[in-house]
């Protein structure tokens, strides 16, 4: 099963992706991580990456088009996946279709976690996130067992640098023009499915589970 997280910055892609990963036995691919983790390595492409990241804004689509491309080639890739923050704009999304169809292939759901912006802000400013592994968490809704440290490595738990509310502010008019547009294109291709992210994470778990049918 070929499956694209859609949604708002904090909408709950992250969470929900690792859950359908976990039960379908299928990799999670995030670009948000693979960002984050060639930042904390300081390769050239984490160095270029956190220039826009921190500003709210997007990666250009050629530092992050092939990367994508390339990793769902892979070999635990071949019985599906579920991609996290990819694609984010139409000519990422037209990239990934030419990319599929050329291995006469194509993504078999676009699920769009639907949650209004004032929601976005308040879970932001809560959200904690794994410096060693990269799990999140939440202050209120999924804290740690020990506050500030991850349950699963027991590394530093820190407020990411973009979730800061004027960064959120810009990251949700940047999704507003460029990623929003998604939901009309996987809708004409007959792939979108919408769940409602404001109902509690299991919830919204089981309303996925119910649109992927299996
Ligand atoms: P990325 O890491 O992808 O960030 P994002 O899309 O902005 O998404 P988030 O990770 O912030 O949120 P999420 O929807 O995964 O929510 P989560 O599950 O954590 O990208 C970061 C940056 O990298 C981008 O801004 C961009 O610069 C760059 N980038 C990445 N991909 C790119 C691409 N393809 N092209 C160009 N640039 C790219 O949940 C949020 C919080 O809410 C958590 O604390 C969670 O515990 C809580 N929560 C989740 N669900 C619920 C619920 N149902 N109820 C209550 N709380 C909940």
């Amino acid at each position: 099963m070929k499956i694209i997280m859609l949604g708002a910055p904090g909408a709950g892609k992250g969470t929900q992706a690792k859950k359908i990963a976990d039960k379908y036995s299928i990799p999670h691919i995030s670009t948000g991580d693979i960002f984050r983790a060639n930042i904390k390595e300081g390769t050239e492409l984490g160095k270029k990456a956190k220039t826009y990241m921190d500003q709210g804004l997007l990666v250009p689509d050629d530092l992050v088009v092939d990367l994508v491309v390339d990793r769902v080639q892979q070999d635990d890739c071949k019985n599906g996946y579920v991609l996290d923050g990819f694609p984010r704009t139409i000519p990422q999304a037209e990239s990934l279709d030419a990319a599929l169809e050329k291995l006469n292939d194509k993504i078999d759901y676009a699920v769009n976690v639907e949650v209004p912006d004032e929601n976005i802000i308040r879970r932001m400013s809560g959200r904690r996130a794994c410096l060693g592994c990269g799990a999140t968490y939440h202050i209120e809704h999924i804290p740690p067992k020990t506050e500030g440290i991850c349950d699963t490595c027991g590394k530093e738990l820190v407020l990411r640098d973009d979730d800061k509310p004027e960064t959120v502010k810009k990251r949700l008019d940047v999704y507003h023009e460029q990623t929003q547009p998604l939901i009309d294109y996987y809708t004409k291709k007959n792939v979108l499915a919408e769940v409602d992210g404001t109902k509690d994470m299991e919830e919204v778990f089981q309303d996925i589970v119910k649109v992927l049918g299996a």
